[in-house]
């Protein structure tokens, strides 16, 4: 069989989505894993399977994982893209709200990979793509729980490099800068008491989550994420992590280059914070 099977994450908007539509013009048979398959069932592009996949639930991973398995007898690229970001203050957030956002963007992480390795390991071949977030390498007020979601993503994936070498499985990532998705219109979580207009932090929220919130929805357009995605597929050589989109090729760099101190400075003038 020539096509590679692909599987990604979070497929029912924004990265995913178009990464699905994307990859699926090209020689892949890629499973679209969503919580809601209905709603990509209208979209008629052969090559382009939506499956069921709630990545919080790990006999559910068991059962999408089996499926493709039997259908396919090979998983070769593994997109860990779902994701959303939760906004509050570490005083103001609930114990459920921190482990939401970890069981989501960490652990979700975690389960697939634990799932697919497997199969990986025993094809001797594979390839594993972590969304990130250039806020995996970069702290703000008010994303502390989300940032190190996004920290610790990059930590899975150096990790994982190391782990899977050994079974020709490839692990990279990509920190996406600020992209014009449902990510900031649909899938934030914010804290009631962090966006109380009594609140003591209500400068600083009101300083940056409009700003924020402003970027993404002005942000660069989720078609260079793709074209990402087939060019790390494309490249064995390629390197651990890439930056993609505006902002992360303007922080990332600068992040490098200066003393935590003249860096937040930087980014204290620039967000006004
Ligand atoms: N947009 C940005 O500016 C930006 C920047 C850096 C990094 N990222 C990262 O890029 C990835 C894709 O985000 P996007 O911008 O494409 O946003 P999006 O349009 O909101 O898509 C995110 C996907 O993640 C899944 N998801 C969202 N909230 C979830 C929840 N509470 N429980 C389970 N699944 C959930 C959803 O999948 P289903 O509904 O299909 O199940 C959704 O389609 C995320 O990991 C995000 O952190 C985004």
């Amino acid at each position: 069989m020539d096509k590679k099977v692909v599987l990604i994450t979070g497929a029912g908007s924004g990265m995913g989505k178009q990464t699905a539509l994307f990859l699926s013009t090209f020689d892949f048979i890629v499973y679209a894993g969503t919580r809601e398959p209905e709603k990509l069932q209208s979209i008629k592009q052969t090559n382009l399977i939506p499956i069921k996949l709630d990545i919080t639930n790990s006999s559910d991973i068991k059962q999408t994982i089996d499926t493709i398995y039997k259908e396919q007898n090979q998983i070769d690229i593994l997109i860990n893209n779902a994701g959303y970001g939760l906004v509050s203050t570490v005083e103001d957030v609930s114990e459920e709200q921190m482990y939401d956002q970890f069981n989501i963007n960490v652990f979700g992480v975690l389960r697939v990979c634990k799932a697919v390795i497997p199969i990986m390991r025993k094809q001797n071949s594979g390839i594993i793509i972590n969304i990130s977030s250039f806020l995996g390498k970069i702290g703000l007020p008010l994303l502390t729980l989300y940032n190190s979601s996004k920290y610790a993503v990059e930590g899975i994936t150096d990790s994982l490099r190391y782990e899977l070498k050994d079974f020709n499985i490839r692990v990279n990532s990509i920190m996406p800068g600020f992209f014009n998705t449902k990510f900031a219109r649909e899938n934030l979580k914010t804290n009631f008491e962090t966006f109380d207009k009594n609140s003591p932090y209500s400068k600083i929220v009101s300083n940056l989550a409009p700003v924020i919130v402003d970027q993404i929805n002005n942000g660069n357009d989720v078609k260079e994420v793709a074209q990402m995605i087939l060019e790390i597929i494309q490249n064995d050589k390629f390197k651990a992590r890439v930056t993609v989109g505006d902002k992360a090729k303007k922080f990332i760099p600068m992040k490098k280059e200066l003393s935590d101190e003249d860096f937040e400075r930087r980014v204290r003038e620039y967000y006004k914070i």
